[in-house]
């Protein structure tokens, strides 16, 4: 880097508001003294006026000699002191909200605990501020200008249970009350104290402090405590905002903070500014970074008129607490300036950019049909100059190199070169051997291969691209350089088709999806055999729908931080920037198995404000639906950068990583290697549904459909033998005679947003038949018995109709009984008999009448009589002989008494006396039964008593 300190510009010199740096005693000495005093003309305590600076370790006030001599240094060198900060929750010593530095009771928010806090808060305030005072009366020689009175109070989410605050120990003890007091203390103290210059002006201008002031809900709370403040009269006069910034914050959200700090009548003030590079570091970045420092002092000093001061948190990288994150300051170590410096105050003298770029994997034929293809619609291109454009892909032997040209007059030297390695490719806009030139309007595209060797991936080439127009000759890198490009896997491409209809995100896949194009995670980036998730895509409007169905058969969400739980992740770069670090609408969405959302970098209610989505476990695994607007960037024929990831837990921890797109790994810090969605026109949805026609195929009855789907706009064609029955389009038919004999069918269209219009015909109906015009119910005429001819005998029936007869008995069809008459059996004794008639005609509807029943009575059983003889005395064995019956077998039973009571277990033709029949007469029921008979019971006996043995 060229060292032009000695004719650059102070940063002081070069905008219209104070310009600070934070510092501590190693800036106040030597060469960093020497910087700071050429550059700023304020400084901020970078960490010895916090609320820890005061005390020793015992509690006890004593202030830290960094203050006095940070003092002194900024009296001497007539610089402001910007005081930071007299209220924080952090680098506060802890006994500050215990009972005391000896006894570590916990502060509660009991009245007295609260009165002893809001006390040493305004002790502490009063000490700093007398202290303080020994450099002269304030608004009178004293370097202070300003103070953080409290810092970092409102909470990094949406935190409803404290008004937004953060709930620290302050918040905890006083509520929001400290915060209004701590201003009062303060004005107090420093305006209108015993160290006020008299008729000074509030000289020292009272500040709240926070970060992430640049993203909208941080700001919002921000906003709504400060409109608070205001609003009580509490002595506030400024608003900082630290901009804690990174390369990827876009420099447009600082200026919305400031803009939106505005409203409130407020001073504005930048507090910290710092903005690493990310790692590695390397002089491409720091180059990166110089544009950056130019854009956001730019916007610094388009807000110049309410801006107190801006202030760089640290004067070279190596003393930045975010060093690590990639020197974010604009001197480095060595006290030399970085781009960052020139960006600030010279832009002129800002280095060219370092180009780098990579090269996907692929081929395109160096044609004019190469020269048109899609592929080239799916990257960024990188600028060849003013008016000129290119992209590239490789293959193993050659670099394909395509190049969009404005330059609509002709002229023999134009052309367009490629070089590689130190090796020239020139085409000629005539053309040339090399690729093929096609005119457009205003210009040219042009495409060429240029020779590689064995090229792989992984490979870095030096590429530059110039573009000649006639005298002039522009390209990627400044004359004489060259970019690296690396060159890597082939580019993962899908086209998402437009949705029929807006899918519902509700976990199931509704028929929409049916028309969606999908992607799977089949790149292991880390772990094997990772849960595989395959994700459907559609697209409308402004908003691209995601439904991903991932095989895992355990699914464990219990580890501690969202991605070591099973959930999937959705990439999204609007509008396919291909930044590499995230812009702020890059997004990095994760779902969890259980529905759980988290982000990646960037601003969080921003990022959850795009999205919409739900998860469900299901067998086999689990699926998430997401709906994730596009903000502007959407629509048909435009390109999305989209991956896809499937984060694989078992046991608390994350076991595997699978990916669509990016093959690195390193999609959560970078865009540039994520695929490509186009968005595409879609297909309908095919209608699936069968009409079905119902009712009978009878003259006079009416027929109906169903089957047709629910909220269609549905027209009929009822057919006759397969042609247009004319006026026939209802819902519903009802036959005529000219149906007769013929069979019917319907044609259902279908008409539903969304879907194809579907024309689908049902089955044919049988045969039309005709009715009778007149039935009759059969009448069981004749006597009924045993024995004894039944007639079946009908009235009118119309037209004359055969008949077929069936009898039953008790409801069961009689076997062979199926004439006009019939005689009851015994089998029929004692049943309802009833008979069908089915009278039919060829070409009409059978019908089938049921008479109404008769019982056939039960026969009388002739029995013969029946003895009892045997031994009238205990031991002895009575018998019982039955009657002969007639005219059938009879089933008997039996039944022996004593005195007339059954005696138990004695059911047999025999009984052996017991002793205990002693003196009782015995009898006997005999029980005679037969199939179609009355039940006849005859009692035999008594016997004589019985007598002993
Ligand atoms: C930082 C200092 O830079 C570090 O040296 C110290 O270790 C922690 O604090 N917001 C603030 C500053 O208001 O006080 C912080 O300073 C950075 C974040």
């Amino acid at each position: 880097m060229r060292c032009r300190s000695r004719t650059s510009p102070p940063i002081k010199d070069t905008v219209s508001f104070p310009v600070g740096v934070a510092i501590d005693s190693r800036e106040t000495a030597g060469p960093g003294s020497k910087l700071l005093l050429k550059h700023f003309n304020q400084v901020t305590p970078e960490n010895f006026m916090k609320p820890e600076a005061w005390y020793n370790a015992n509690g006890e006030w004593s202030p830290n000699s960094e203050i006095a001599s940070l003092m002194d240094y900024a009296k001497a060198n007539d610089l402001r002191v910007y005081g930071h900060v007299l209220v924080w929750h952090s680098q506060t010593p802890a006994w500050f909200f215990n009972k005391s530095a000896t006894d570590s009771t916990p502060l509660t928010n009991s009245e007295a605990d609260k009165q002893l806090l809001r006390e040493r808060l305004e002790t502490h305030i009063n000490n700093v501020a007398d202290y303080l005072a020994q450099w002269g009366d304030y608004g009178d020689g004293n370097p202070i200008q300003a103070f953080d009175v409290v810092n970092e109070v409102v909470n990094d989410g949406a935190s409803p249970d404290t008004g937004g605050l953060r709930n620290s120990r302050w918040y905890q003890v006083l509520g929001d009350e400290y915060i209004a007091d701590a201003f009062r203390y303060a004005d107090a103290a420093f305006n209108h104290g015993d160290h006020t210059a008299v008729g000074a002006d509030r000289p020292v201008k009272l500040f709240i402090n926070d970060y992430n002031t640049e993203q909208s809900g941080k700001r919002a709370r921000y906003l709504t405590l400060i409109n608070n403040l205001i609003a009580n009269d509490v002595p506030i006069d400024g608003m900082g905002h630290q901009f804690h910034v990174s390369l990827a914050t876009p420099v447009s959200a600082m200026d919305e903070a400031l803009t939106a700090g505005e409203a409130t009548g407020l001073l504005q003030a930048v507090t910290e500014l710092d903005a690493p590079t990310g790692t590695p570091e390397s002089q491409a970045k720091f180059v990166d970074q110089g544009y950056y420092y130019r854009d956001a002092f730019n916007i610094f000093r388009a807000h110049a008129a309410d801006m107190f001061s801006v202030t760089l948190w640290g004067l070279t990288d190596g003393r930045s607490w975010r060093d690590s994150s990639g020197g974010p300051l604009v001197f480095d170590d060595g006290f030399q300036a970085k781009p960052a410096y020139y960006g600030i105050a010279d832009a002129g003298d800002l280095p060219a950019r370092i180009r780098t770029a990579n090269s996907f994997e692929g081929d395109v034929p160096a044609t004019a049909a190469g020269a048109a293809s899609g592929e080239w619609n799916l990257l960024p291109l990188l600028s060849a100059g003013a008016n000129a454009s290119f992209q590239t892909r490789w293959s193993s032997d050659h670099l394909t190199v395509y190049v969009d040209v404005d330059d609509a007059t002709v002229d023999d030297a134009d052309a367009v070169t490629v070089q590689v390695g130190s090796t020239d490719f020139t085409l000629p806009r005539s053309g040339g051997e090399l690729g093929a030139v096609v005119p457009r309007d205003g210009g040219y595209t042009a495409v060429l291969h240029a020779p590689l060797s064995s090229a792989q991936a992984g490979d870095a080439i030096q590429l530059d691209v110039r573009v000649t127009d006639g005298d002039d000759t522009d390209g990627w890198n400044t004359p004489g350089a060259t970019g690296t490009v690396t060159l890597v896997e082939p580019l993962s491409h899908v086209d998402v088709p437009e949705a029929p209809v807006v899918p519902v995100i509700d976990g199931t896949l509704d028929a929409a999806w049916s028309t969606s194009s999908s992607v799977q995670t089949l790149k292991e980036i880390s772990g094997s055999n990772g849960a595989i998730g395959t994700f459907h895509l559609l697209w409308k409007g402004q908003t691209l729908y995601v439904f991903a169905e991932v095989a895992d058969p355990t699914v464990d969400t219990t580890g501690s931080d969202p991605w070591v739980q099973d959930s999937v992740e959705i990439y999204v770069d609007g509008g396919n920037a291909k930044n590499g670090s995230y812009r702020y609408d890059d997004t990095q969405i994760r779902i969890s198995a259980d529905g759980v959302v988290s982000f990646g970098t960037g601003d969080e209610a921003f990022q959850a404000n795009r999205l919409q989505s739900s998860a469900k476990r299901v067998t086999g695994g689990y699926v998430v639906e997401a709906a994730i607007s596009l903000l502007e960037y959407g629509g048909l024929g435009t390109v999305q950068g989209l991956d896809v990831q499937v984060n694989d837990a078992t046991g608390g921890a994350r076991t595997a990583i699978r990916n669509w797109a990016d093959p690195t790994g390193t999609g959560y810090q970078t865009t540039e290697r994520w695929g490509v969605a186009s968005l595409v026109e879609g297909t309908l949805i095919e209608q699936t549904f069968v009409p079905k026609i119902s009712g009978s195929a009878v003259v006079g009855k009416t027929l109906s459909v169903s089957g047709a789907p629910a909220g269609a706009a549905l027209t009929y064609q009822w057919l006759r033998n397969g042609s247009a029955i004319s006026g026939a389009h209802a819902a519903t038919y009802k036959l005529t005679a000219a149906d007769a004999g013929k069979k019917i069918s319907i044609r259902v269209t279908s008409v539903i947003a969304g879907y194809a219009d579907a024309t689908k015909t049902s089955a044919q109906t049988s045969v039309v038949l005709k009715a009778f015009t007149k039935t009759s119910t059969p009448k069981i005429t004749g006597t009924v018995k045993v024995g004894s001819k039944l007639t079946a005998t009908l009235s009118a029936w119309s037209p004359k109709a055969s008949f077929k007869y069936q009898w039953y008995s008790n409801g069961k069809a009689i076997k062979g009984a199926t004439k006009s008459t019939f005689t009851p059996t015994r089998s029929q004794a004692g049943t309802t008999v009833t008979v069908m008639v089915t009278g039919s005609k060829s070409g009409y509807l059978a019908v089938s009448k049921i008479s109404a029943g008769k019982k056939v009575p039960l026969l009388a059983l002739k029995v013969g009589p029946t003895w009892l003889n045997g031994p009238t005395k205990v031991g002895g064995t009575l018998k019982v002989t039955p009657g002969a019956s007639r005219p059938v077998a009879t089933v008997k039973t039996y039944q022996w008494y004593a005195n007339g009571k059954a005696i138990s277990g004695a059911t047999s033709s025999t009984y052996k006396v017991k002793t205990a029949d002693k003196g009782k007469r015995i009898t006997v029921k005999v029980t005679y039964r037969a199939q179609g008979f009355a039940t006849k019971v005859v009692v035999a006996g008594p016997t004589f008593p019985i007598a002993a043995r």
